[in-house]
Formats: structure tokens, sequence, C-alpha cells
């Protein structure tokens, strides 16, 4: 992706303009140890590498773009978004660099990290109740909606607004097929705004001729998966609404099939990519993994999962080191 440059310099090759440009293009890397013997292929691709450190940089400076070019959000206005952390995080990264104050409503669910990461940003925080349902006033995105109202900010809307899938379906899927070479056959990923699936899945179908399968990973606790509500202990994923208000930027046709894990086998999942792989991911990382290793067993050699993982362990040190 690319930005445009704030002050004309001479360009230097090997440096980038600003973070922005080091949005998206991050590496995939194989598993080696915890794949099934005869099982499928399994390769993750590390969104923890974006500068923010997630998967929504990605949507957020989708989001930000469009809502600049379309006039919605005005030079130095603030935005406001209601967020469990990451795209927090990242509208607060590309926020800095186009000049606007970024505050967020979150559910007080957020790690401590995270919320350290949004302090640094420059990020305004806001404490409302995940548990309140989508039609009562103390819901999270109730209150940004009305924080935005009253200071005259822009919403980003990030479970409604197309910018989000649009960015994944711009960018992550064709960074997949390429990474792959085309030889991708699965694509598992976490399924929170939808964003990340619903754009991604769409692509990788369409340029495939729909041979590419979509797995959605989904925790217990959320209804994603058609079970009961109940506490979700992997931050960023899954919902606690009824199917009648799920986010719009849950395209519903994107995945054949949504596979619900247990917290224990995704912190499992997380602690064994990190000895047996060398790779530190966050725990809706680790869902996704867990599912992908439990379909990789019904699959041969010659499939390819691709797995998305969101971001790293880096958001959640105290719970996973700790
Ligand atoms: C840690 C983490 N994992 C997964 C997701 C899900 O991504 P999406 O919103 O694109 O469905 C999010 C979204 O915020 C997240 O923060």
């Amino acid at each position: 992706m690319s930005s445009t440059s704030l002050t004309a310099a001479p360009s230097l090759p090997g440096v980038v303009g600003s973070v922005l440009d080091l949005i998206g293009e991050t590496p995939i890397v194989r598993l080696r140890r915890l794949v099934p013997a005869d099982g499928a292929q399994v390769v993750v691709k590390l969104e923890g590498r974006n500068p923010g450190g997630s998967a929504k940089d990605r949507a957020a400076l989708a989001l930000i773009r469009d809502a600049e070019s379309t006039g919605a959000l005005v030079p130095g206005a603030p935005i406001v978004e209601s967020t469990s952390g990451n795209t927090g995080i990242g509208l607060a990264l590309v926020g800095r660099v186009t000049g606007h104050p970024v505050v967020i409503v979150h559910g007080g669910t957020m790690s401590p990290e995270k919320l350290a990461l949004l302090r640094l940003h420059g990020a305004e925080l806001i404490e409302a109740d995940w548990t309140a349902g989508p039609d009562d006033p103390g819901n999270p995105r109730a209150v940004a909606d009305r924080i935005a109202r009253d200071r005259r900010g822009w919403r980003s809307h990030q479970y409604d607004n197309p910018a989000n899938p649009g960015a994944h379906y711009r960018s992550t899927g064709p960074e997949i097929w390429r990474q792959t070479g085309g030889a991708v056959t699965h694509l598992v990923a976490s399924i929170g705004t939808g964003g990340t699936i619903s754009g991604t899945g769409r692509f990788l179908r369409e340029v495939s001729g729909d041979r590419v399968r979509v797995v959605g990973a989904n925790p217990v606790g959320s209804t994603y998966g058609g079970g009961p509500v109940g506490t979700i202990r992997v931050e960023g994923v899954g919902t606690n609404w009824p199917s009648s208000h799920w986010p719009e930027n849950f395209d519903r046709a994107v995945p054949h099939e949504i596979r619900t894990m247990s917290d224990e086998v995704a912190f499992r999942t997380v602690a064994r990519l990190a000895s047996e792989e060398a790779l530190l991911v966050g725990p809706s990382s680790g869902l996704a993994v867990g599912v992908a290793l439990e379909l990789a067993t019904e699959l041969d050699r010659a499939h390819v999962i691709v797995v998305v993982a969101p971001d790293s362990a880096t958001n959640y040190l105290g719970e996973l080191a700790g």
C-alpha cells in the first residue's frame, strides 16, 4: 500500500515515505512441527508484522483514506471507534500520520498491553460495557455514536463500512494468491467484524474460480458458530449479538463453514506455536491455527491451508508469558 508523502523530499532507495507505506505485504511462514504427518500443509500469514502490529492497520488505512476522499472525514476532525484494540491502534497510527485525533471506546476487555499501546499512540480511551445489548445506550457502539455526534467527529463504523473488507479484498487476498503461487486451497480466518474473512475469502474464491474453500474460526461463547452466548476469552473475535444483528461486513455467503474451538485449544496452540515453531502470535491466531490443524488432519499433502494470524503475542505478553 502507498501513502502520499507529507513533504516533498528527494526519494532514497529503500526508504519509505512514512509508516503507512509499511502496511501490508506481510510474510507467510510454513508450519514444520505442529502439522499432522500425512495431513495438509499449513502456512501462516503473520499480520503482526504490520507497523501497528495487526491486520487492522490495513482496514484503518482504507477506512480513513475512503472517508477523506468522500469528505466524511474533514482535516483535523476526530476519529471515533468502538474496538477491542487492534482497530484502535491502527486508527491511532494512521490518524497520527494524517493529522486526526483518535477516540477509542472499548468494552473493558482489552489487554493492558493494547491499552498501553493506544495511550502511546496518543488515543483518548473511554470504557463502556461490552455486555450491553445492541439496543442498550451503554453498548460500546452506541457510546461511540454519541461521542462522534457530540464532537463532530467521524465514526469509522468498522463493523459496517465496506472499506474494511475492501482493504482485504484488495491487499490480503491478492498477497496470499501471489505468495502461494495460486496453490492455496483453503483459507482459515477468525471472525470479528468479518472484514478479514469476507474480503480475503471473496477475493480468493473469485480468483480461483471458486476452488478455494473458506473456513471461519469461532471461539466458544460466540454466536457466529450458531452456539449460545457465553464469555469469550479470545480477544477481538466472535460476537454476542443475535444473527439478526450481525455486522454487515460479515458476508455469510463467503465462508463455506464455521468451526468453533475452545479457549483451551486456542491458548494451547499459541503456546505450541511459540515452543515448537518459534512463532509468537496472539490468541485469535491460536484459535485459527487450531482450526487449521484440525482441518489438516482431514486433508492430504496436496492441500495448502493459509491461516491468517491477526496479531502477535506482543499485545498479550502478561497473559501469555505470565
Ligand atoms: C486480535 C484480533 N483477531 C481477529 C480479529 C478479527 O478480524 P476481523 O475484524 O477482520 O474479522 C480482530 C479484529 O479486531 C482482532 O483484533
